[in-house]
């Protein structure tokens, strides 16, 4: 499956923990083209786990996603992205420097979530919080078609997500 994306592009990867956001991430993408809740939790604390440290995480995160927007860099936010009111304060972020954002949705069963997640070697999020993040997950499916993406792909399963190939295309192109 090829995947056009526009370079620049403020791309927003979602999805619960265990859906392969990270993984996806690192696969397609630059590591400077990274910016993650997690890592940035767990240079605050030695620990990505530690939800104290949530709100200095995003507003160093926010800080970093528009300190690459101005210099008209692609970005990913590797971070759950499954509240209406985070990705919404992205995409005005994006639009004060005319960076089109694309949405990458990662749709597996819950069940998949929960056993990636507990077979993962780094670290393990509790169960509720998985479910929790399914449900929202499900809402988040309905309402990103009407949110305003240049593009919304939602990669459903394994060999979906690996199999894609990014495409990127050029500020002059216009194809
Ligand atoms: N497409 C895939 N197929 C099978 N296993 C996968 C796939 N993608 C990721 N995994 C495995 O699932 C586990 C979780 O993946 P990953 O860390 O990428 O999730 P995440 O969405 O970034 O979660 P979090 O929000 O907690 O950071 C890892 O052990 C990873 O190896
Ligand atoms: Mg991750």
């Amino acid at each position: 499956m090829s995947l056009p994306i526009n370079d620049p592009s403020l791309i927003l990867l979602i999805g619960p923990s265990g859906a392969g956001k990270s993984t996806f991430a690192h696969a397609h993408f630059r590591p400077t083209e990274i910016v993650s809740s997690d890592d940035l939790r767990a240079m605050l604390t030695d620990d990505a786990a530690d939800q104290d440290a949530s709100a200095e995480a995003f507003h160093i995160l926010s800080l970093v996603i528009n300190g690459r927007l101005k210099r008209r860099l692609l970005t990913v936010v590797d971070a759950t992205n499954l509240r209406a009111a985070n990705r919404k304060s992205y995409r005005r972020l994006a639009a004060r420097y005319g960076i089109p954002v694309v949405a990458i949705a990662f749709d597996s069963a819950v069940h998949e979530y929960l056993s990636r997640n507990a077979g993962r070697p780094d670290r393990v999020v509790d169960d509720e919080v998985v479910t929790s993040q399914a449900d929202r997950m499900a809402v988040a499916l309905v309402d990103l078609a009407d949110e305003g993406y240049e593009s919304v792909h939602i990669l459903r399963g394994d060999e979906e997500s690996v199999e894609v190939v990014v495409r990127r295309r050029g500020e002059a192109s216009t194809s």
